[in-house]
């Protein structure tokens, strides 16, 4: 029963949220006047932004960032790949996840910590951060930290074989939540808090990846200041 509210509800409402959310937030400006208007224009809402804080301490944040980034990148691959591999018992696309994936949750890791704790003592950081901005960090360093704790401290790589079989089965409309049932906790608690995280992702800052493919294509060249010139 609770299985089941968890790893057959759970992702399906996630699913509808993710991209009912998403577009729904893209086509009427969710945070504007446009709300609940269709609005083929909105294009997004005012906060449809990062707030970059690049200007506060770029030193530091720029390797940071690109960690986090790269990443995240990395692991969703990994994470592909892997359950792929699970789901066809093939263990090389899961040795891929198991080394790859770690590496990549090790970057997410430093990015996402550092981004805290700069973002926690630059008193300029402090005043403009709002509780969406602290939220979002402290999603991106629990799910990468319990993925990481099961394979890197607990050494219990594996539970792609069960996971991959049961992610085909949400696609193919035949949910066993069965399937996950005796996965380690720890594994079950970074599933559900990714699933909290992806529903509510579409309502957050972090809804600027669904436009940075298409804007970094056409978009005009930036003229970016060398850094060495920003420390005189
Ligand atoms: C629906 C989304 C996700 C599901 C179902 C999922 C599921 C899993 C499972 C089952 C494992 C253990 C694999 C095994 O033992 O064979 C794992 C590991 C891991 N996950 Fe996720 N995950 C998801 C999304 C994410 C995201 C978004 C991140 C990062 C922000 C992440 C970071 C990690 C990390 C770092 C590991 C350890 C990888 C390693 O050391 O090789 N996961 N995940």
């Amino acid at each position: 029963m609770v299985d089941n509210f968890f790893f057959v509800g759970l992702p399906y409402i996630t699913l509808l949220m993710f991209i009912g959310g998403s577009l729904y937030r893209a086509f009427t400006g969710l945070k504007t006047a446009f709300r609940g208007r269709l609005a083929w224009s909105a294009r997004g809402d005012l906060l449809w932004t990062t707030r970059s804080t690049g200007f506060f301490g770029r030193a530091t944040i720029g390797p940071a960032a690109l960690s986090l980034h790269w990443g995240l990148v990395i692991v969703i691959v990994a994470h592909v790949v892997g359950f792929i591999g699970g789901a066809g018992g093939w263990p090389a696309l899961v040795n891929f996840y198991r080394w790859v994936g770690m590496f990549g949750g090790l970057l997410i890791l430093y990015g996402a910590s550092w981004a805290l704790v700069r973002r926690l003592t630059a008193p300029q950081l402090r005043a403009m951060s709002t509780r969406e901005d602290y939220l979002v960090l402290l999603f991106l360093i629990i799910i990468p930290g319990l993925g990481l704790y099961h394979s890197a401290v607990q050494i219990a790589f594996g539970v792609s074989y069960a996971v991959g079989p049961w992610f085909s089965g949400l696609f193919t409309l035949r949910p066993d939540a069965g399937l996950v049932a005796g996965a380690p906790l720890v594994v079950k608690l970074h599933m559900i808090v990714n699933f909290v995280f992806l529903a509510y992702l579409p309502f957050t800052k972090l809804a600027h990846m669904f436009s940075y493919p298409f804007a970094y294509i056409t978009r005009p060249y930036i003229s970016m200041r060398s850094y060495v010139g920003l420390k005189r």
